[in-house]
């Protein structure tokens, strides 16, 4: 593993309600306690901030960070003291001007907004806590609210939208100046509202086809407007990516803090937080799971992390695990030109970004170990 960049995740699990299509460790309750959560998520970093000496990135994630005390926010940041950006995830109906600033005063200097879309029929669907219109209110706060960047999360592929509908979202975004932008079609995860609803046939999404034609267009306007793809969701202009997740494409180490939060030392190890708050509270040195993986699994959590990001897999590394790719294997794709190789990685290509998951399913049945 490398340890070029390490990085520090908060997962901050609460949120006002649960939207409709969401999967993550999130939790809905009237009192969080979240003094004590984060005198736990101090007492942890505590136990392990000796295998991360020089933090670059710190990233608070959620559940909706927004809704954490600010002074909670600027003592973490203090004690974890990253020498690079710290980002913060932010929502709609949990932002003002004067968290805006406040946040900014305690040393956050990126914020990635939760806006997902700017139609009220669409918003409504997703079940958010806000309207449309707080979402286009908060675009508009942050271009003047003085950070060193910020990053707006669109959802697409959402049930009966039209290309017109889509196109208005990315004409806000752009039309903000918006320095990065994610872009997530909308997926349906079992055990969810919208999960259950789709099994039950009550909810249908749009079929692949529309989703390619979605996801072209965004790009074209996207690439247009200078904003460059560096991984399937993610697009910035010069000198705007995000530093911390970048750091996860590029499997670089970092711990993880937090119920739930997965972490990875310098050493290869995997760490996984205990999930349930409570649990968390009690127990802050406490995980769920640490453990180093073998090399094979090393070899394909490479292979998983890097394959997505406009670097792709870098061969050097999977080599000094003991593993490659079987070029034949992926030959019929190098041929195709959905993927290449360039300067010691296999990455994607042309039309290979719009099948990454295939892809990523051929680059894993092509690894192999390597002759030493
Ligand atoms: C870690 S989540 C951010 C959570 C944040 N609390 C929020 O909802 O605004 C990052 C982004 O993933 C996207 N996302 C989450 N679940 C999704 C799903 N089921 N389908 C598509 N995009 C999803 C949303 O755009 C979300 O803003
Ligand atoms: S705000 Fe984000 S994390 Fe919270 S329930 Fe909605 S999608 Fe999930």
């Amino acid at each position: 593993m490398s340890v070029s960049t390490p990085g520090v995740y908060v997962h901050l699990p609460w949120c006002a309600h649960r939207c409709h299509y969401c999967s993550f460790n999130v939790l809905v309750e009237r009192s969080p306690p979240q003094a004590a959560y984060t005198q736990a998520l101090l007492q942890q970093w505590a136990g392990i901030r000796e295998h991360f000496p020089a933090p670059s990135t710190l990233y608070f994630g959620g559940g909706t960070p927004s809704l954490h005390p600010v002074e909670h926010i600027a003592a973490l940041i203090k004690a974890v003291a990253p020498t690079g950006e710290v980002t913060l995830e932010a929502n709609p109906g949990s932002t003002s001007i004067e968290k805006l600033a406040a946040w900014r005063d305690a040393g956050v200097t990126r914020l990635s907004l939760g806006l997902q879309t700017f139609s009220e029929r669409h918003t409504r669907f997703l079940h958010r806590q806000h309207s449309a219109v707080q979402a286009l209110e908060l675009l508009h706060a942050v271009t003047h609210a003085g950070f060193e960047s910020w990053s707006a999360d669109l959802i697409f592929n959402l049930p009966g939208q039209t290309l017109e509908e889509l196109d208005q979202d990315i004409t806000h975004i752009l039309a903000s100046g918006a320095p990065h932008v994610s872009l997530y079609g909308l997926t349906a995860h079992p055990g969810t509202h919208l999960g259950k609803a789709v099994d039950a046939g009550r909810v249908r999404l749009p079929p692949d086809d529309d989703w390619a034609q979605a996801y072209g267009h965004i790009l074209q306007r996207l690439q247009d407007a200078g904003l460059s793809r560096y991984e399937v969701s993610n697009f910035a202009r010069s000198g705007q990516r995000g530093q911390h997740n970048q750091a996860y494409w590029r499997a670089h180490a970092y711990a993880g803090l937090g119920a739930g939060a997965h972490g990875c030392l310098p050493d290869g190890t995997r760490t996984l937080g205990l999930a349930d708050p409570t649990a968390f509270i009690a127990t802050p040195l406490q995980y769920a799971s640490w453990e180093t993986p073998n090399a094979e699994q090393r070899a394909l959590d490479l292979l998983l992390s890097t394959l997505r990001h406009v670097d792709g897999v870098p061969l050097a590394r999977l080599h000094d695990l003991g593993f490659t790719l079987n070029k034949r294997a992926i030959l019929p794709h190098l041929k195709l030109g959905t993927l290449r190789e360039r300067k010691g990685c296999i990455s994607l290509f042309g039309k290979g970004w719009l099948i990454a998951d295939g892809l990523t399913r051929a680059c894993v049945r092509a690894l192999q170990s390597s002759p030493p």
